[in-house]
């Protein structure tokens, strides 16, 4: 299965790429992750995302390309993957395409998580992830077992920087500019499903199922 995952900030791409994930068996590749990533190692690429990432802005088209399709040419993508957060923009959907026909490669579908505005800033602002394992807790939607604390890994949960009222709200505003279009870019290409994301966690899942079979 190759897939795209997409809908606002907040949405739920990444709660549901987990299962995701694990159901078909394929790579999550998220570039917000992988931008985290490169900040926590220090590296020149992580200094240059944080700038744009801490102001709700897409990092650079040259460098967020360049670092999918080299993922993408990792031996764990044959088979299948999901990105999420990727393509962001026209411009990198067009890339991507070019990259994936230079590789004989064919996107099963490219899957929306709808969830209106209105609900998103909440969503954002009460998340909180494990510093350690990534996984995705909120402090009223999916609490952990214990406050604070990741139920996976025992580590500690924390707010993602970028996850302040004016960030979030700057964050829709940058997915209705630029990657709103994206939706019709698709539909076009007819490989466009869209699924309800704003119902309770299992239930969302089961229409992802249902509509990628
Ligand atoms: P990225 O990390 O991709 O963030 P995003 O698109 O803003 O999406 P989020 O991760 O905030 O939301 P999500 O849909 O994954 O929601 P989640 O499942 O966590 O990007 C961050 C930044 O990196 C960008 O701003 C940009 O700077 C840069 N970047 C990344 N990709 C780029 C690109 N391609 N080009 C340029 N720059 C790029 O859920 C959210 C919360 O809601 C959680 O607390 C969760 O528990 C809760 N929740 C989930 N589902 C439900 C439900 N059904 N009911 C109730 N609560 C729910
Ligand atoms: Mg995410
Ligand atoms: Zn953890």
């Amino acid at each position: 299965m190759k897939l795209l995952i997409t809908g606002r900030p907040g949405a739920g791409k990444g709660t549901q790429a987990v299962n995701i994930r694990e159901y078909y068996n394929i790579p999550h590749i998220s570039t917000g992750d992988m931008f985290r990533a490169a900040m926590k190692a220090g590296t020149k690429m992580g200094l240059l995302a944080k700038e744009y990432m801490e102001k709700g802005q897409l990092v650079p088209d040259e460098v967020t390309i360049g670092i999918v399709k080299d993922r993408l040419l990792e031996d764990d993508c044959k088979e299948g993957f999901l990105l999420d957060g990727f393509p962001r923009n026209i411009k990198q959907a067009e890339a991507l395409d070019e990259f994936l026909k230079e590789n004989n490669v064919n996107l099963d579908a490219v899957l929306d998580v709808n969830v209106a505005q209105e609900v998103l800033v909440r969503r954002m602002v009460g998340r909180r992830v494990c510093k350690n394992c990534g996984a995705t807790y909120h402090v009223e939607f999916n609490k952990p077992k214990v406050d604070g604390i990741c139920d996976n890994c025992g580590n500690a949960l924390i707010q993602r920087p970028d996850d302040t009222e004016a960030t979030a709200v700057n964050r829709l505003a940058v997915y209705d500019e630029q990657t709103a279009p994206l939706l019709d870019y698709y539909k076009k290409q007819g490989i466009l499903v869209t699924v309800d994301g704003d119902q309770d966690f299992d239930k969302v899942f089961e229409d992802i199922k249902a509509v990628l079979k």
